[in-house]
């Protein structure tokens, strides 16, 4: 099938692992304190996996949920797609084993790897595949185990991140949902937010590497604060023009959770009023690909989203990378959990 038509979400899910890390844990193991923490990121507390639940399990309860409700069978998918940085493995990709955790191997699967843009590269990504005919349906999760790379040393980073995957369906659809993107990236200092070793830039991973935490998340969150705020501005401004809508008629600004702060910034900016900005941060902290998609299902579940809304979804992360997507929500989508319609 070839020529362009629309695109729309017919469903959502999310799910978060059932450990839970909180500021006064933190407080225990480090030199640090709530106050600190919920004033200078609005974090409470994060969800962790346990050691046995990899990526691509938190990934799959998200996509049953995200398939009920839909309203499809996992079947009627002709593609997946994952986005994290902290894959089951470092290959395959981790949407390959979704989609066999799913009872659909053979249907093509692969992993988008730009750490906390991952759902905005993954949605623009996948929308141009359903309204170009490639595909018809197309499961988009992001999942997340950041508490497998964060150092628990290193207060600085410790209290930011947490796990959890959310996912969307999406499908070709009369009308339009995708109004209009803008992605960036610019990889020229990645120290600012990156994982030293494990990669090829270094020699092979050594016992000190491990022993030094060489193997975690570092990050210069000074520089990330300033480019954060900076890029959220300009990648929402720029997706807004595109799609010829002004930030007065965005019924919904769903922002990557980084730091309460920084989201305030742009929501100010924006002149988005707070009740029409989507933030749970308090509860899940930093979940990279999956903080977009994890409040998107919330918001549906809440039954906030009308037929029409515009929603202004915008993520930045390491890369540096960052992206907004202007979207129409279209139709009724109701929510999942454990698998079945709420
Ligand atoms: N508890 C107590 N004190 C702390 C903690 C902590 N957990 N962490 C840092 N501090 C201290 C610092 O040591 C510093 O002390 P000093 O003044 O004696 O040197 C002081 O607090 C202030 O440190 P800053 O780094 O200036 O604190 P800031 O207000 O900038 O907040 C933070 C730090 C929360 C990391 C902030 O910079 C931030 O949110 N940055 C952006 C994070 C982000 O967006 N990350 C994106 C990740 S996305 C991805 O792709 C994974």
């Amino acid at each position: 099938m070839t020529g362009q038509r629309g695109v729309r979400i017919a469903g959502v899910g999310h799910y978060v692992p059932k450990g839970v890390l909180t500021n006064a844990d933190l407080e225990r193991m480090l030199d640090t304190s709530d106050e600190w923490i919920t004033t200078r990121t609005g974090m409470k507390e994060r969800h962790v996996a346990a050691v046995e639940e990899p990526t691509s399990e938190l990934a799959l309860a998200a996509a049953r949920n995200a398939i009920a409700s839909a309203g499809i069978e996992a079947k009627d998918l002709d593609c997946v797609i994952v986005a994290t940085v902290t894959p089951d493995y470092q290959f395959p990709a981790t949407g390959c084993i979704l989609a066999s955790k799913l009872g659909i191997p053979g249907v093509p699967a692969f992993d988008i790897e730009i750490a906390c843009s991952g759902f905005i590269y993954g949605l623009t990504v996948a929308s141009s595949l359903v309204r170009t005919g490639v595909f018809n349906r197309i499961l988009l999760v992001g999942a997340e185990e950041l508490s497998r790379i964060v150092n628990y040393e290193d207060r600085s980073t410790a209290v930011l991140f947490g796990d959890g995957a959310g996912a969307v369906v999406l499908e070709a659809s009369e009308s339009d949902s995708f109004l209009a993107s803008e992605l960036g990236a610019d990889g020229s200092n990645p120290k600012h937010l990156y994982v030293e070793v494990g990669g090829t830039a270094q020699p092979p991973i050594s016992a000190e590497d491990i022993a030094t935490k060489r193997n975690k998340v570092v990050m210069n969150g000074r520089e990330v604060f300033r480019f954060a705020v900076t890029k959220m501005i300009d990648a929402t401004t720029v997706a807004l023009g595109r799609a010829n809508v002004s930030p007065h008629d965005v019924a919904w600004l769903i922002p990557h959770k980084a730091n309460r702060r920084i989201i305030d910034a742009a929501a100010k900016h924006l002149e988005m009023p707070s009740e029409r900005v989507i933030v749970n941060i308090e509860r899940y902290g930093n979940t990279s690909a999956a903080s977009i998609p994890i409040a998107l299902s919330e918001t549906v579940a809440a039954g906030k989203l009308k037929d029409g809304d515009v929603i202004l979804f915008v993520g930045f992360g390491g890369g540096l990378s960052w992206g907004a997507v202007a979207w129409r929500w279209s139709g009724s989508v109701k929510a999942a959990s454990n698998g079945k319609p709420a």
